[in-house]
């Protein structure tokens, strides 16, 4: 085991930071975590052994919150896993963009690896997920990286590139042209506001509004709402439900690059 690991990751509905935890807590019994969607400034140059950044992936890319926060970071002479979690449907550029900008803040790539959750808009796509069978992969995952670090601290132990599927340009970044709603059960409680990342949504007296230009639809407010009260517009839920019911149990595999 390593002394101490620092795992950045950014999740708004959960799934990422379950997968993130678990491979995290097989290498480490110290884990720092650093939630990459706060919006307060990131702490930096934590000392640790590895740094673990994990995102999930929205619209075959990785948010671009997530992507300028990670190369603020320093990585100089540290070793990093990038972790992408997605929902069953396609994870496209966002390893690549991941350990692109990981390799941006001179990080050392060690290994990658694409998970997939339950997926946060069409929850009964990947339903359960990461379950059992994935917990087990996440934490063999994990030994191999330890094997391997081990490997890398042995004298003249040869390095090779870490190669992740995705190709550059990256896939066009998603258009939002819509945000959640609140309905007439809302309270006013204030807590979609708090946790939004991008401080997209308001409250002014008896009003709660969402600016479009802000929100980055990460579903983080609907997910923690006590109300149920935040959702999707009609039409937008419909349409993805549409689009994305054909995956309804399809049980992808995850992949592993180390
Ligand atoms: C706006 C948005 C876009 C998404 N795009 C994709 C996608 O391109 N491919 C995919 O398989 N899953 C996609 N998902 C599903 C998420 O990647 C998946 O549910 C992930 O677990 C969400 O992370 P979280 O649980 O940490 O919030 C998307 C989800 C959202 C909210």
């Amino acid at each position: 085991m390593l002394k101490s690991v620092v795992l950045y990751y950014f999740s708004p509905t959960g799934g990422t930071k379950k997968v993130a935890e678990t491979f995290a807590s097989r290498l480490s019994k110290k884990v720092d975590l650093v939630d990459l969607g706060e919006k307060k400034l990131l702490r930096k140059n934590t000392e640790n052994d590895l740094a673990v950044v994990a995102a999930p992936v929205f619209g075959g890319r990785i948010p671009s919150l997530a992507a300028d926060k990670i190369k603020t970071l320093d990585g100089t002479g540290k070793k990093a896993v990038s972790l992408v979690v997605y929902g069953t449907r396609a994870y496209e550029d966002a390893l690549l963009e991941l350990n692109d900008a990981l390799r941006e803040s001179h990080f050392q790539i060690i290994a990658s690896g694409d998970f997939v959750a339950q997926h946060s808009i069409v929850p009964d796509v990947g339903k359960g997920r990461p379950d059992s069978r994935d917990i087990e992969e996440i934490r063999a995952f994990a030994d191999h990286v330890l094997d391997k670090i081990g490997r890398l601290e042995q004298e003249g132990a040869e390095e090779k590139e870490i190669k992740v599927p995705g190709s550059r340009p990256y896939k066009t970044a998603m258009k939002i042209t819509d945000t959640p709603i609140s309905t007439s059960s809302c309270t006013l409680c204030g807590r979609c506001a708090e946790v939004c990342p991008t401080g997209a949504i308001y409250i002014d007296g008896n009003e709660l509004t969402t600016d479009v230009r802000k929100c980055i639809l990460c579903m983080s407010c609907t997910h923690v709402c006590p109300e149920n009260a935040r959702v999707l517009p009609k039409a937008l839920q419909e349409g993805d439900d549409k689009m994305l019911s054909p995956l309804i149990g399809v049980y992808r595999e995850n992949e592993t690059f180390y």
